[in-house]
């Protein structure tokens, strides 16, 4: 099938090599020049296991293509994806002039009928908005909007899309409801067909309730630390129960990244607006708002006047294998520091380079070593999976103090303690 991607970041470049590699012709477009010419020139503008050579395979073999060209991808094209941005508006709406731009410009395009997909998250109704803009931009040529939620995880997102554990269809009529599992069919996932309202709210009610358990596992580790009880004990009892599950029950320094904090909040406003009380996701909300201010009081009760005290932080990404850092915890904790007046050395292995731009301030170090080096503590962050197997006898060598405040349980306690470490972390029992 000939499909367009419209918006080529994580959803968008990974749908679409991933939509190549099942045999499709896909044109990815974007409207930032520089990601277009350089993804023509083989270079991935994002980090993301497997991708590079994914999309270098694809190219080869001819079934895709990156361009700015608007017009040719829309008219060469059957089903049109929608993948831009949703960033949130400072009231916490999502903000979707790009959905509305994009919208405009298919539509201007379109020479016959076509299928336009919401693969972006947006809010509940968001549909009606792109139908009538389309309508108000092209009065003449059939089309259909449809929404298929993507719910791929950055770090695995080939993976997850290859493999979901459903896809969800939302359509209106049986010709997009055909083409679309047409092209999902590959996969022998499960597929969710209903109307397009549902598969709205499926979204942000599937990634505000993994948030919410997040939230709720750490609202637990915190009572668990007042009585000598083991989160990660509690957790695994708590797991094991088929109806509750084990995975988003990991207590630590709480959710970051590009979708979470937009999309609880987004989910909040849309239900408000639409007269709907929420308030258990505003909770969710403040309960991973004083993860972080818990885990920068923890920094505080190991050194207790910060100011001119050199800290090394382990991890800035806001999870493991990905370079992005929207939402992330590590940036908060890192200007809190500052703010302090501590001076920071930081290491993560792949989202360095953004960091810069974003932390004039800190000293970026070529590994975990050199970053924890002459520190008066080490901070971790972030839980790549490297930095479990670095020496703790090295690193309580090259710190000033052996002190560790680890924000995501990722070493043993009772073996830091035997080691001589100062150690803080979430919710176990200090001996
Ligand atoms: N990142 C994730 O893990 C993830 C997972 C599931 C869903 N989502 C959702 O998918 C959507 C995209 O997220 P992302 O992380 O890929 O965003 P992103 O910021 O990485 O990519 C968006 C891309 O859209 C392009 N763009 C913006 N306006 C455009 C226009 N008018 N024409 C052409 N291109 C345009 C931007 O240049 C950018 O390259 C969001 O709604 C997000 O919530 C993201």
């Amino acid at each position: 099938m000939n499909i367009a991607i419209v918006g080529t970041g994580y959803v968008g470049l990974v749908s679409g090599t991933c939509f190549a590699e099942l045999g499709n012709t896909v044109i990815c477009v974007d409207n930032n020049a520089k990601k277009i010419e350089d993804l023509n020139k083989g270079i991935i503008p994002i980090y993301e296991p497997g991708l590079e050579e994914l999309v270098a395979k694809n190219r080869k073999e001819k079934r895709l293509f990156f361009t700015n060209d608007m017009k040719t991808a829309v008219e060469k094209s059957k089903v049109i994806f929608i993948a831009v941005g949703t960033p949130p508006k400072l009231d916490g709406d999502a903000d979707l002039k790009y959905i509305e731009q994009v919208s405009r410009d298919v539509a201007r395009y379109m020479n016959n009928y076509k299928v336009v997909v919401e693969k972006s998250t947006v809010p509940v109704q968001t549909n009606k908005w792109v139908k009538y803009i389309m309508r108000l931009n092209n009065h003449k040529v059939d089309f259909d909007v449809a929404s298929n939620p993507e719910f791929l995880k950055e770090g695995s997102a080939i993976e997850d899309f290859m493999h979901p554990d459903r896809v969800v269809l939302g359509v209106e009529s049986e010709k997009a409801r055909k083409l679309l599992v047409k092209l999902y069919e590959p996969l022998k996932a499960p597929i969710v067909v209903t109307n397009i309202q549902s598969a709205e709210i499926i979204k942000h009610a599937s990634n505000s309730f993994l948030a919410t358990k997040i939230s709720f596992i750490n609202a637990v580790a915190n009572v668990c630390e007042q009585v000598g009880a083991d989160i990660e004990k509690v957790a695994e009892g708590m797991g094991l129960d088929k109806r509750i599950g084990s995975s988003f029950l990991k207590a630590g320094i709480g959710y970051g990244g590009s979708c979470f904090p937009k999309d609880v909040q987004a989910f909040i406003r849309i239900a408000q607006s639409l007269g709907c009380n929420f308030d258990i996701l505003k909770e969710v909300e403040k309960v991973n708002e004083n993860q972080r201010k818990l885990v920068f009081k923890k920094i505080e009760q190991a050194l207790w006047i910060l100011n001119d005290k050199k800290i090394g932080v382990l991890g800035i990404a806001f999870k493991p294998n990905t370079d992005d850092l929207r939402s992330a915890p590590a940036i908060d904790i890192i200007n809190m520091l500052e703010a302090e007046g501590a001076h920071v050395k930081a290491f993560d292995p792949k989202a360095m380079a953004h960091a810069k731009e974003l932390l004039p301030n800190v000293d970026f170090c070529k590994n975990a070593y050199e970053a924890i080096k002459g520190c008066d503590a080490l901070v971790l962050i972030t839980e790549w999976p490297e930095f479990k197997k670095l020496s703790l006898t090295k690193i309580k060598k090259l710190l000033k103090h052996p002190i560790v405040i680890d924000a995501r349980n990722m070493f043993d306690p009772a073996k830091m303690r035997k080691l001589g470490f100062k150690y803080f972390d979430i919710g176990r029992p200090k001996a």
